[in-house]
């Protein structure tokens, strides 16, 4: 597939198919992760691919609500999460992705006044994995309002890492429908920013 329209064409998938996927499409997907660029090349990232039926359903349930003035309404993919076969969580080693070079040992000091760029190098893995997913004709939804701290107990993530996002991978029963986006327009300046 192209890569502009794979670009274009990922939608996130909030209903799947019961069928099983291939363990090959799984390495690639994981394998498009691990090529992502990061800070330093220091890869901070670590993959959970959760197949048990229990955890899976444990990991569902730390799903957060939404809540609304009058009401709360389940996420949105709450239900994509117990239909699909397998769950990638993305977790990341803290105080490496920012920090520059100190002496073994020593505590990390980031480099720019953004902190520990953690959220931005586990992105670019994970978006490059949810296109490859795409490509091959699965379907995911990114994940992020979920109980990280109960994640990370469900799946005995240790300390000094934290569980960033979730994504359920299956067969897609529907393809999708895009949520309009803004016009380049409204998103991009000329030499400097417009207010
Ligand atoms: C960081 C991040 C967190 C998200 N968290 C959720 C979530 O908790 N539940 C959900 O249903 N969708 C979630 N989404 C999916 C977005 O709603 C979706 O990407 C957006 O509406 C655009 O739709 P598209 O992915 O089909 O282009 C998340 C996406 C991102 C990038």
């Amino acid at each position: 597939m192209d890569l502009f329209e794979a670009v274009k064409n990922r939608r996130s998938i909030r209903r799947y198919k019961p069928d099983p996927v291939d363990d090959k499409k799984i390495e690639a997907i994981l394998e498009a992760g691990r090529w992502a660029p990061s800070w330093g090349n220091s890869q901070c990232w670590r993959f959970i691919v959760v197949r048990d039926t229990k955890l899976r359903a444990q990991i569902a349930d730390t799903l957060k609500k939404i809540k609304l003035p009058d009401k709360e309404l389940p996420n949105p993919a709450a239900g994509a999460m117990n239909t699909v076969p397998v769950v990638i969580v993305v977790c990341a080693r803290i105080g490496k992705a920012g920090a520059g070079h100190g002496a073994p040992g020593s505590k990390p000091e980031y480099v720019t006044d953004k902190g520990d760029w953690f959220m931005f190098d586990t992105a670019l893995a994970v978006q490059n994995m949810v296109l490859a997913a795409h490509a091959q004709g699965l379907g995911t939804v990114i994940i992020g309002a979920f109980d990280a701290a109960r994640v990370e107990k469900i799946l005995d993530v240790p300390e000094g890492y934290r569980a960033v996002t979730l994504f359920p991978l299956g067969v897609p029963e529907h393809e999708g429908k895009a949520p309009p986006r803004k016009e380049l327009s409204e998103i991009v300046f000329k030499d400097k920013f417009v207010k």
